[in-house]
């Protein structure tokens, strides 16, 4: 037996709230669906509280922070509404996440290295609350070590770049986004932190990443939720948990 830690699962229940929305009402209800998953066998819950409440509105995360038994996943901006939020609802983790362009980097990923003063203050205080902050950024040196420096004990690793290649059949530059991915996991790992990653997964791509064995947690939203339309939300994370078990199992330590 090789010692690799069990991959986690989070479902991101965003687009639940997107179609609610589209019609104004309060169906179909996204706390339901976080019951329902829950259920069905995920780690826990994530919900992200937009500037714009595009989708999850500020009455939803009170309802998640009371409603589900599993680990809630708070992503959103690093302003001071959001922290005020934050501290009120006290979710197992917060994620922070660029929401604005000059937030992000050309990749995607939350700027940490250009805003780390603002940053350190910031995490801090949630951190003494109590609530772990995840920093959602790219596999790269920089800010891979720029997390270690800030305190964050967690980085989710943006899959995006990868994800996109793959769906343009750039096999290419797939093969580089897995590769920097692989690096920067393994780095993150070496520096003591706790390594998710999330943005864009599917069957395929999480079972690729699933093979790091660095990464504790996926986060996916948009193409499980999207299946759910086809065969249920059960079958579908049922699915997923397959390939993920799939890669895990392919998954071994570093030498
Ligand atoms: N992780 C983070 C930090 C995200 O911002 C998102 C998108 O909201 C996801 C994971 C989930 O992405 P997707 O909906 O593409 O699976």
């Amino acid at each position: 037996m090789h010692d690799i830690p069990p991959l986690r699962l989070g479902l991101n229940i965003d687009h639940v709230a997107t179609i609610r929305n589209a019609r104004g009402g309060n169906s179909p209800d996204p706390v339901r669906a976080a019951l329902m998953a829950i259920e069905a066998g995920v780690d826990g819950i994530t919900a992200h509280l937009r500037e714009d409440r595009r989708h999850i509105r500020d009455d939803d995360m009170a309802r998640l922070s009371l409603e589900i038994a599993k680990p809630l996943n708070f992503e959103m901006a690093a302003t001071e509404e959001m922290k005020a939020i934050a501290l009120r609802v006290k979710p197992h983790a917060v994620c922070l996440v660029p929401e604005k362009r000059e937030e992000r980097t050309t990749e995607g990923g939350l700027d940490i290295v250009g805003q780390h003063n603002v940053l350190a203050p910031y995490i801090a205080e949630l951190s003494q609350a109590g609530v772990r902050v995840s920093l959602f950024i790219e596999a790269d040196v920089a800010p891979i070590e720029m997390a270690k420096k800030l305190g964050a004990p967690v980085i989710e690793l943006h899959t995006g770049s990868y994800c996109e290649a793959l769906a343009h059949g750039d096999r290419i530059k797939a093969d580089r986004e897995l590769a920097r991915l692989d690096t920067g996991a393994a780095l993150a790992g070496r520096l003591g932190l706790e390594v998710h990653a999330g943005h864009g997964l599917d069957f395929y791509s999480a079972e690729q990443l699933a093979k790091l064995p660095e990464i504790r947690e996926l986060n996916i939203g948009h193409f499980i939720i999207g299946e759910a339309i086809f065969v249920g939300l059960p079958i579908a994370i049922s699915q997923m948990r397959e390939a993920m078990k799939r890669g895990r199992a392919l998954a071994r330590p570093r030498s």
